[in-house]
């Protein structure tokens, strides 16, 4: 599942949306791959529900999947799932009925292949969690870090990986003080999708849609924000921590894109894309 190259980082936007056929997850939906892991079939991926796409027939899959409401809203065995709400399904949790009424964009991430099996599962009920009216959680956690003024909203915490996901936000105007500062380190995948503002760091400007896959040891940062972040991250594949480096590096707001990118992907890295104008 975390055998994919770093991605780091793409405009989702750029991407082509697919269809989903049958025999997987969501069948008749849309799904763009964000990153994808070719042994296993793990992947994270936006999945988008058209407006009244239904299923009724009892059905489930062998692997975790997590995801989170970026727009709209969808119904999973008669609770609803509003934007920015998320949920953790357990390998085989059975799925009564879904739908989506008015459609929905949903940020998806599968441990697996998601192969779509007839009938009920032996997994535990689907989580709901209201991150919306979720209070931000202000505590510093690391003082390295204290120039961005990160706040957290904890979404899913497995104790015996230690892997996590969680929605960060960094205050606006924050920055490296003198412009420079260490880097740091994981000993675990980092795996981020930034859901509002912007964030800066050494591969240019991350904005609405940016999405980074990043293995575990690669050094990154220093980062700032001139109007804030809001991303969903996960750490996976163990505990995180934070490492840092003894030297330090420079931070510019002025950085350009220089991402690193799949093959499959940086064909799309260059489209004339370009955020929406903010005048
Ligand atoms: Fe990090």
């Amino acid at each position: 599942m975390l055998n994919r190259p770093q991605t780091e980082f793409i405009q989702a936007q750029l991407l082509p949306w697919r269809r989903i056929g049958p025999g997987n997850a969501r069948p008749d939906a849309e799904f763009k791959f964000l990153s994808r892991d070719d042994e296993t079939g793990g992947c994270s991926a936006i999945i988008r529900y058209p407006a009244g796409w239904r299923r009724e027939a009892v059905e489930h899959v062998d692997v975790t999947e997590e995801f989170y409401i970026l727009d709209g809203e969808i119904e999973i065995n008669g609770q609803t799932y509003s934007h920015d709400t998320y949920g953790y399904a357990p390998a085989g949790a059975t799925r009564q009925t879904m739908s989506s009424e008015h459609g929905a964009v949903v940020l998806t991430f599968f441990s697996a292949e998601p192969s779509l099996i007839a009938g009920e599962g032996d997994g535990d009920h689907i989580t709901h969690i209201d991150a919306l009216h979720m209070p931000w959680d202000m505590t510093l956690n690391d003082p390295k870090l204290a120039h961005l003024g990160i706040s957290r909203k904890d979404l899913y915490a497995n104790p015996e990986t230690g892997e996590r996901t969680f929605l960060s936000m960094i205050l606006p105007h924050s920055e490296p003080p003198n412009l420079k500062g260490p880097q740091e380190l994981h000993p675990t995948v980092e795996e981020a999708y930034v859901v509002s503002g912007s964030l800066t760091g050494p591969h240019g400007t991350m904005t609405p849609g940016a999405y980074f896959w990043r293995p575990p040891g690669i050094a990154h940062g220093p980062f700032g924000t001139r109007w804030g972040c809001v991303a969903l991250i996960r750490f996976l594949g163990g505990k995180h921590e934070n490492i840092w480096t003894p030297t330090e590096a420079p931070f510019s707001f002025n950085a350009p894109y220089d991402p690193v990118l799949p093959d499959d992907l940086s064909a799309f890295a260059y489209a004339p894309w370009q955020p929406p104008p903010r005048y």
